[in-house]
């Protein structure tokens, strides 16, 4: 059996549940959709929305964007208010923890802004109750006072734009996905639009970078643009310190090797949790709980964080029966396909 104790907290490819307001992130976001890069078929719907709205003198319809963390959502909902020229809120499901919570920052909204609640599917059951009427008909039900003396007062709020997100958009209940008039996926990026991801970001910065510099940080960024940015800058320190402070290929490669990241992204975790469902499980198929369990993770960090960037790389895939890893991996890994026990799961 693979035991482990690894530090997922500090793994440099993690691209973390909550968006970093990190100020060199912020900087880095693009302010524009001309500015953004990749996502096209959400940024050709989006301008269509917008433009509709701001002809129709209309606040746009509320907008769902899911998809794994890192790909740029909070950075779209910054876009949209920009576009619409209205202010932005940011709040996440966590945070608003009482109904007061969230009615203090509808209250205070102006006519037009937009509202974006981060991880929403972790919004109380409570708390979501108000929303669906704020929502719908830009009003809120409100119960002054207790036992029966209280009353149901309705007070209105200002029309605005909830721009929700989500790792997934089966977390979230059916009555508050059915309020939503726009629902959005963001796609994992392709490392030809990371790569110039990075060459931004690098001009941004002042980084001197080549184009195969930038494609080399990009093959290795598991399709996620946050963690792309986050390796540009740690690549930047070893080629500073180590070469001649530009990237290329060769420093880029070099300085990533050193973080055990390989040459498609995969770090230690990736390659522990593949070999666990290899020697433990022959392969797959294996339950998601019980592989959560066989490597001390939680099922939905697995399921949102580690494995689409797997399955987009052909190296796991999802059955009725459970998780399989596929003879690409197995020859990524240097491991052997086609033992009997492998085997078995294919028949
Ligand atoms: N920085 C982070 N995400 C980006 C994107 N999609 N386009 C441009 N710059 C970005």
């Amino acid at each position: 059996m693979i035991e482990q104790e690894m530090d997922f907290e500090n793994r440099i490819v993690s691209p973390d549940y909550s968006a970093s307001q990190d100020e060199a992130e912020l900087s880095l976001r693009p302010k524009s959709l001309d500015e953004y890069i990749g996502q096209e078929k959400v940024k050709e719907n989006l301008r269509i929305y917008i433009t509709a709205a701001c002809q129709r003198k209309e606040s746009l319809d509320h907008v769902l964007l899911y998809g794994p963390p890192g790909l740029g959502k909070t950075t779209l909902a910054g876009i949209i208010a920009r576009e619409m020229g209205v202010n932005l809120r940011v709040t996440s499901g966590p945070a608003i923890e009482k109904q007061g919570d969230l009615v203090a920052i509808l209250t205070s909204l102006e006519e037009g802004d937009v509202l974006f609640i981060d991880e929403i599917h972790r919004l109380s059951r409570n708390v979501e109750e108000i929303l669906y009427p704020a929502m719908e008909d830009f009003s809120l039900d409100i119960i002054i006072g207790k036992g029966p003396s209280a009353r149901s007062i309705r007070l209105d709020v200002p029309h605005f734009t909830l721009v929700g997100a989500t790792t997934r958009s089966g977390q979230l209940t059916a009555p508050l996905r059915d309020r939503f008039g726009v629902l959005m996926r963001l796609e994992l990026y392709t490392p030809e639009q990371l790569a110039e991801i990075v060459m931004r970001s690098a001009g941004i910065l002042g980084i001197p970078i080549d184009r195969d510099g930038a494609l080399e940080i990009a093959s290795r960024s598991r399709g996620t643009p946050r963690i792309a940015n986050r390796l540009l800058k740690r690549v930047r320190d070893i080629a500073q310190v180590e070469f001649d402070g530009k990237i290329n290929e060769k420093t880029a490669s070099a300085a990533l090797s050193r973080f055990e990241i390989d040459e498609l992204g995969l770090d230690d975790f990736d390659r522990k949790m593949l070999q666990t469902i290899i020697v433990n499980y022959s392969g797959g198929p294996v339950g998601l709980d019980t592989l959560a369990a066989a490597i001390g993770e939680e099922s939905v960090t697995i399921e949102d964080v580690y494995e689409p960037y797997l399955m987009q790389i052909g190296f796991l895939t999802r059955t009725a029966r459970g998780r399989c890893v596929t003879k690409l991996a197995y020859d990524h890994l240097g491991i052997q396909f086609g033992t009997e026990s492998a085997q078995q799961t294919m028949f």
